[in-house]
């Protein structure tokens, strides 16, 4: 791997091998969901406690202060909408030039492996990476599932992040299944992680982040369970907790708990 890859990964992956990403992309194809209305808002209490921002352009440049140092790792693919007809039809949306102009850590492009812009999304993962590569960017692949929810198994999910690691990509995220084991020993590239909607209580969140690790993530590139919760400074610093210092289940929900509790002792 060349200098540049390796440096600018190091900065997202810590020295422990681990990384708490932050991820705030979701307005390209969801517009303004709740709690990221104003991604500024959302970025500045969370971004001391982040290895890495995962946004777009728009957000970095309006809302992600310049003399920040934090690792950027920017969305450049979308081309969709929620109300469109298929999420799947995705191109890359940004060049390689403004990539580099913004400084970033790595690019992170979604594949949509079984559907109908299957072969598409791929070859613009390939795109991407021989662009990238020239320049000593690495490039994180996000296996989409769009709105079929259901394809989150470990056959599905081990298969498509197989295919983004074969086809070169440096890191890859995706989701936490059952089984997920088998999903870790598919990929011999890093896999971290997202969240996924709203789960009913941090506690869930918790634990899905906990086993995560548990089972071979590198980490976690966690949004909505974080930022959509009335806490999300507890739920970032004990999400830190896990990935960081291999915090157990058990003290990781009572430090939420009692992180909460000051929290509102102090109102
Ligand atoms: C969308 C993304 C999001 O960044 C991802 O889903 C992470 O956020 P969340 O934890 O809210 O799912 O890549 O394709």
């Amino acid at each position: 791997m060349d200098w540049g890859i390796k440096n600018r990964l190091s900065r997202i992956i810590k020295s422990d091998g681990r990384t708490v990403m932050l991820a705030v992309d979701h307005g390209y194809f969801l517009g303004p969901i709740k709690k990221l209305e104003q991604p500024c808002k959302t970025i500045a209490p969370l971004i001391s406690y982040t290895d890495a921002l995962m946004l777009t352009r728009g957000v970095l440049r309006t809302s992600v202060d310049p003399a920040n140092d934090i690792p950027i790792v920017l969305r450049v693919s979308g081309g969709n909408s929620i109300i469109g007809k298929d999420l799947s039809n995705e191109a890359i949306t940004v060049s390689i030039e403004d990539a580099l102009r913004l400084n970033v850590c790595a690019v992170a492009l979604s594949v949509y492996v079984g559907s109908e812009h299957e072969h598409q999304t791929l070859i613009n993962l390939t795109k991407l990476i021989d662009e990238a590569t020239r320049y000593g960017i690495p490039v994180l692949a996000v296996t989409a599932v769009g709105k079929e929810l259901e394809k989150r198994d470990a056959r599905y999910l081990a298969l498509s992040c197989r295919i983004a690691a074969e086809l070169g990509a440096h890191f890859v995220k995706t989701y936490y299944c059952e089984d997920f084991e088998k999903v870790v020993k598919s990929c011999f590239v890093p896999l971290v992680i997202a969240g996924g909607p709203k789960l009913k209580t941090e506690l869930d969140a918790l634990s899905l982040a906990y086993e995560a690790i548990n089972e071979g993530a590198s980490g976690v590139d966690m949004g909505r369970n974080i930022w959509q919760s009335e806490n999300p400074v507890a739920m970032i610093k004990v999400i830190r907790a896990i990935v960081h210092e291999g915090t157990s289940l058990t003290k990781a929900q009572a430090m939420f708990k009692s992180l909460k509790s000051k929290k509102k002792s102090k109102k």
